[in-house]
């Protein structure tokens, strides 16, 4: 059950609840896509608080939230918001948890989603929390996956690029854990998954640590791959290191399953060649736009709960 509960690790979303959101998804991308309108969240204000740079996540939660018919309001910078005056995330969340009835907070600090949940009397949606996790958007990967395959097990999936600072790999690592998936970690040695993630996993007997691209081009059926986070970086001589380590371009995707696919949460940078973006295989722009429908789910579940027609 999802009603009134705060989204700060995937931890927070049970197994049975993903498959509640991928059906109630289906439902309202059908909805968006017959230019239906919606009343759901009438009266209903959602607030954001992005204080790191973001496209998909606060566009898509903020039209999924205007496509149920709800309200937002924003900060789109720390420094448009009292927090550069000094003010902590306790006393940010408790105004915002007076203004609005749900809150989405990207930060750069890990932990910073669990702090405002702590403190907040509304549910609070982790849009990103440093290195830490990204849970909106594994589910929406998840929901890809099972809009493309029809389930979310029985897959060999590779993680590719950087698993060390990358969050969207230590959420998505822990949801697809769950199930029975063969995991390959695929990323240069100093970007390798942090041991802390990999100590959390229940089921280590399927993840492939080390592996090379070559080695599992052949047999993966969804390569997810990840920008190198060089904002992350202590020392910009590592990042000198490992820029281009991978580039998914033709001559790999012809070597790939014919019914693999390739995601990326995006931004990309250089990790995949536009000349592929019209592949079959490319499923990255997909995976954004369904943030959109995955989010409204998610909304409606926690604020309302009820069913959809
Ligand atoms: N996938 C993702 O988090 O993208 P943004 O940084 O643009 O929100």
């Amino acid at each position: 059950m999802l009603k009134g509960k705060s989204i700060v690790s995937i931890d927070d979303v049970e197994t049975e609840d993903f498959y509640e959101i991928f059906h109630r998804a289906s439902i309202f991308k059908k909805t968006v896509k017959e230019g239906k309108s919606l009343e759901l969240m009438k009266g209903r204000i959602m607030s954001t608080f992005f204080f790191e740079p973001s496209t998909r996540t606060r566009l898509s939660f903020e039209s999924a939230m205007n496509r149920l018919g709800g309200s937002v309001i924003s900060v789109s910078e720390a420094k448009n918001s009292s927090a550069a005056k000094g003010e902590t995330i306790a006393d940010t969340i408790r105004m915002a948890s007076s203004y609005s009835d749900i809150v989405v907070m990207r930060h750069p600090m890990e932990g910073a989603a669990r702090v405002a949940s702590e403190f907040s009397t509304v549910p609070v949606l982790n849009g990103g929390d440093g290195s830490g996790q990204h849970p909106t958007q594994t589910l929406l990967d998840l929901f890809t996956i099972w809009e493309k395959y029809g389930k979310i097990e029985d897959l060999e999936i590779s993680l590719v690029g950087d698993l060390k600072y990358g969050r969207t790999v230590h959420s998505l690592i822990k949801a697809l854990n769950r199930f029975n998936n063969k995991i390959n970690l695929v990323s240069p040695e100093i970007l390798q998954m942090p041991d802390h993630f990999l100590n959390t996993l229940k089921n280590r007997t399927k993840i492939n640590l080390n592996s090379n691209i070559d080695e599992v081009l052949q047999t993966t059926d969804v390569f997810y791959v990840t920008r190198i986070q060089k904002e992350r970086f202590v020392d910009l001589n590592d990042y000198q290191k490992v820029i281009g380590s991978y580039s998914f371009n033709q001559e790999l995707v012809d070597r790939m399953k014919d019914n693999a696919i390739i995601m990326h949460p995006l931004p990309r940078v250089d990790e995949i060649d536009p000349k592929i973006d019209g592949n079959k295989r490319a499923y990255y722009f997909i995976e954004a736009a369904n943030g959109v429908f995955v989010r409204m789910a998610l909304i409606d579940l926690i604020l309302r709960g009820g069913k959809v027609e």
